[in-house]
């Protein structure tokens, strides 16, 4: 059974009630539900994380490089930040797919840079929590036609 690995950054454990009029009222758990319920019957499993600590995050990419075929990333606010995020990315062989809940280049001129994308095969920005279901999408099919 091949596994993707689903990360989310910092702050996006307070998804629900963090700011809603930005980023919705579904909670990190439903997004969870939603995803594992999302990939069943693709042959793929759903390994969801979130983490506060940069570091952790990229332990994590580290572990997929054996353990995920596709990683899925909310990086949050280390998206606009984090050299140390990409360069764990670019030693992942698979596809990487990049979510924000809502649309960055909307906001702020600060989170209109974005040091994910330049790994990122996949950007998906603006779709709420259903962007990680449409990145899914893209992964599975990336992965099927790798096969
Ligand atoms: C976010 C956008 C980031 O700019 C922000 O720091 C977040 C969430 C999003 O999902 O829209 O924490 O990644």
């Amino acid at each position: 059974m091949k596994t993707i690995f689903v990360l989310n950054g910092p702050n996006l454990n307070l998804l629900g009630t963090r700011q809603p009029d930005i980023y919705g009222t579904t909670t990190l758990a439903d997004v969870e539900a939603a995803c594992i319920e999302h990939a069943k019957g693709s042959g793929v499993t759903i390994d969801f994380r979130q983490s506060n600590a940069e570091h952790v995050l990229i332990d994590w990419v580290h572990e997929a490089r054996n353990a995920a075929c596709a990683i899925v990333i909310n990086p949050a606010a280390f998206t606009h930040t984090s050299v140390a995020l990409l360069d764990a990315l670019n030693t992942f062989d698979g596809p990487v797919a990049e979510v924000h809940l809502s649309n960055i280049h909307k906001r702020e001129a600060f989170r209109h840079k974005s040091y994910v994308s330049m790994r990122a095969d996949t950007v998906i920005a603006g779709a709420g929590h259903s962007g990680y279901l449409y990145a899914l999408t893209q992964m599975i099919a990336t992965l099927g036609a790798a096969r």
